[in-house]
């Protein structure tokens, strides 16, 4: 299978491209310049020859969306639209990311793949209006919602709790919002598994397993560091106030997996474990 990344020098797609190889596949990465999701020219050249095309290509500053969203919705919706229309031209199959903050966030159960969406913030409706772009562009569509991911090769909480353990001697970590902790490498290993098989196109959800705070995911990092984990204390979303409005539990359920036999994501506590020696060389317990 002939895969193209888009967005490949991210924090996902970087991971992807070698997991991609890594599971014997042919595999191209692209991102800017090379490949540009907001030029039709482009996007047709660059899907040329493809069987799957990812689009891990994003505007992915939540915070600075609250004062940008037509730049933010020009990436995330137009641009994804662009690659969609391409690789439907092309005769390809599209896995388009999306994300927990199209949920409403104020439930108390795992959110079904099919629960309507209801974002609260900017970031959240232009990827709501892209998961609707893509849809319409390319029958042949996979779009996977993910959400707090964690990876060797961008900017993310465990490696701010490993930072900031360097420099505090303890720090507060929000400890009302619940979500779901996710590897990338764990991700890309389930999307190669949803293409491989062959599953329904539609919209599935690809987290790790279980829930837990941002507080709870501190603590466990600062136990894979083998350091104390009271040293992150529990503190209110009011206490850090951010511009973007967060999902206070946007925890994703998982029932598309078993109903086409594959298994879903492993538990966000084992991936954490798994991949501490990866983010922090020398430094994990
Ligand atoms: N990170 C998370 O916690 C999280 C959670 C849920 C869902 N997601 C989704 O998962 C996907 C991957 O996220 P990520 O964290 O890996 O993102 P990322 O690290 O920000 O990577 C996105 C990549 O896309 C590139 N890009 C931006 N505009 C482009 C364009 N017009 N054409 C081609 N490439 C372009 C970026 O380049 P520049 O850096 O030069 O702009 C960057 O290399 C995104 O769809 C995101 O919405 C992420």
């Amino acid at each position: 299978m002939r895969w193209l990344v888009v967005g490949a020098a991210g924090m996902l797609g970087t991971d992807l491209v070698e997991v991609l190889a890594g599971r014997g596949h042919e595999v191209r990465g692209m991102d800017l310049p090379a490949v540009d999701i907001l030029d039709p020219a482009s996007c047709a050249a660059a899907v040329a020859g493809a069987d799957v095309v990812v689009n891990c290509a994003a505007y992915t500053a939540v915070d600075a969306a609250e004062t940008d969203e037509a730049r933010a919705f020009a990436v995330n919706a137009v641009g994804a639209a662009t690659l969609a229309r391409a690789v439907d031209a092309a005769g390809g199959a599209l896995v388009q990311l999306s994300t927990d903050y199209v949920v409403a966030g104020d439930g108390t159960v795992p959110w079904p793949a099919d629960a309507p969406v209801a974002p609260a913030s900017a970031y959240g409706r232009t990827k709501a209006a892209g998961e609707w772009a893509v849809r319409a562009e390319c029958p042949r569509t996979w779009v996977v919602r993910t959400a707090w991911l964690y990876g060797a090769h961008g900017r993310n909480i465990p490696s701010t709790v490993a930072r900031l353990a360097g420099e505090r001697e303890s720090f507060g970590f929000v400890a009302d919002q619940v979500g779901q902790p996710t590897w990338t490498v764990d991700l890309a290993d389930g999307i190669a598994r949803i293409v491989e098989a062959g599953a329904p196109y539609g919209t599935w959800h690809a987290t790790n397993g279980g829930e837990t705070s941002w507080h709870g995911l501190a603590q466990a990092v600062l136990e894979e560091l083998g350091l104390d984990p009271a040293r992150a204390t529990p503190i209110p979303t009011d206490a850090y106030p951010l511009p973007a409005p967060r999902p206070a539990y946007s925890v994703l359920a998982h029932d598309m997996w078993g109903a086409a036999g594959l298994e879903p994501l492993p538990h966000w506590r084992d991936a954490l474990h798994r991949a501490a020696p990866v983010l922090f060389p020398g430094r994990a317990r």
